[in-house]
């Protein structure tokens, strides 16, 4: 029987709620599916940030890639500035794991209602550059407070990590029945990084010649998954466009609450980490309605990382059958808490 190993971080905010929801829920799982999860869990958090100095301890990162994958919550804190808890303690896994892809997956879950008359047409996965671009924290500040301060916040676009991001993109758009590759760039405006960006995507698709391409401009992408959602399917951007692109995504599939990702290290040396997108959520916490299916369908992708293809896909059925429901949670307009959705879940995996 296969066994793997499971870093969980809930981390902050509504991080620990949902992650004991999807731990619960992948045991369940686990269970009927004849392999197993054997979860450690990993208290670095912002709480202890304020105590100790620190979310990652010594020797933390060491012990991390001996695990299978990475189920994480989320990270940040009202005390603690955005920039300290990111740095601190998410980008660490994601740049020193090189979890170069960034997998978003969006679509409208049956029974959830999208702000789109057309949401339905609604099928993507974006794709998100994740170890460089606009995140590569390379720049500095001079002559601090000063009228005359400073400060430079330079992308970094190497071939090798633009290489890897378009041929990741385009094995994945490959594997998708409309085989329909959107390349997102700047490169009217961003003559240099965006250049070789475009560049590269052109070289990478000659290897796939059977994936449709084409291009276009992120200021005009937005408009166009708004009113034309139908003409795209596997989106690939820089770090921050596809972040900007993938809150978009989230709230035209009906919520943040069901948005999940996946940051893979596809050459396997390092483990991967599977996350929802909301982030920590503090004007819920504690109240036990966080919506844990964003969470659910992250778990989905983790197994489905591991192997267990038919897990995840159970998985997704269950959350399929609870959001057709109508059991939702007030973020999708209902009355549910996390607890509810949860049982419902584990219901229908043990029936
Ligand atoms: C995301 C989040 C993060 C990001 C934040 C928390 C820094 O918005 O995962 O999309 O921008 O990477
Ligand atoms: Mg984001």
């Amino acid at each position: 029987m296969s066994a793997y190993k499971i870093a969980a971080v809930p981390g902050d905010g509504i991080g620990v709620e949902v992650i004991a929801a999807g731990v619960e829920v992948l045991q369940a799982l686990s269970k009927k599916s004849g392999f197993e999860l054997d979860f450690k869990h990993f208290d670095w958090n912002s709480d202890n940030y304020l105590k100790n100095g620190y979310y990652i301890p010594e020797g933390g990162l060491e012990e991390l890639k001996t695990f299978d994958a990475i189920f994480f919550g989320a990270v940040g804190a009202l005390n603690v500035p955005d920039h300290i808890s990111l740095w601190g303690l998410r980008l660490p896994i994601c740049q020193g794991f090189d979890q170069y892809a960034n997998v978003r997956p969006a679509r409208v879950l049956p029974g959830v209602k999208s702000p789109l008359l057309n949401g339905d047409q609604i099928d993507w996965v974006v794709v998100r550059e994740n170890s460089e671009g606009e995140y590569s924290g390379n720049g500095g500040r001079v002559h601090r407070g000063l009228p005359e301060e400073v400060a430079t916040e330079v992308s970094v676009f190497t071939r090798a990590g633009v290489e890897r991001i378009h041929r990741f993109a385009f094995e994945l758009a490959q594997s998708r029945p409309r085989k329909h590759l959107t390349m997102v760039t700047k490169s009217n405006a961003q003559r240099h990084g965006m250049v070789l960006w475009d560049e590269i995507f052109y070289e990478v698709a000659k290897d796939f010649p059977d994936v449709k391409i084409d291009k276009e401009l992120v200021d005009a992408v937005t408009t166009r998954m708004v009113l034309k959602p139908s003409t795209l399917d596997v989106i690939v951007a820089t770090n921050l466009h596809a972040d900007i692109l993938s809150d978009l995504a989230a709230a035209l599939s009906g919520s943040l609450g069901i948005a999940p990702t996946a940051n893979l290290n596809p050459s396997r040396k390092f483990p991967s980490m599977f996350e929802p997108i909301h982030g920590s959520a503090f004007d819920i916490t504690g109240k036990g309605v966080a919506n844990p299916i964003a969470t659910f369908w992250t778990a989905a992708m983790m197994l489905e990382h591991l192997g267990e293809a038919a897990a995840a896909k159970q998985l997704m059925s269950a959350i399929e059958a609870v959001t057709e429901s109508g059991l939702h949670t007030p973020d999708l307009g209902g009355n549910a808490t996390t607890r509810q959705i949860t049982e419902a879940i584990i219901a229908l995996i043990n029936r």
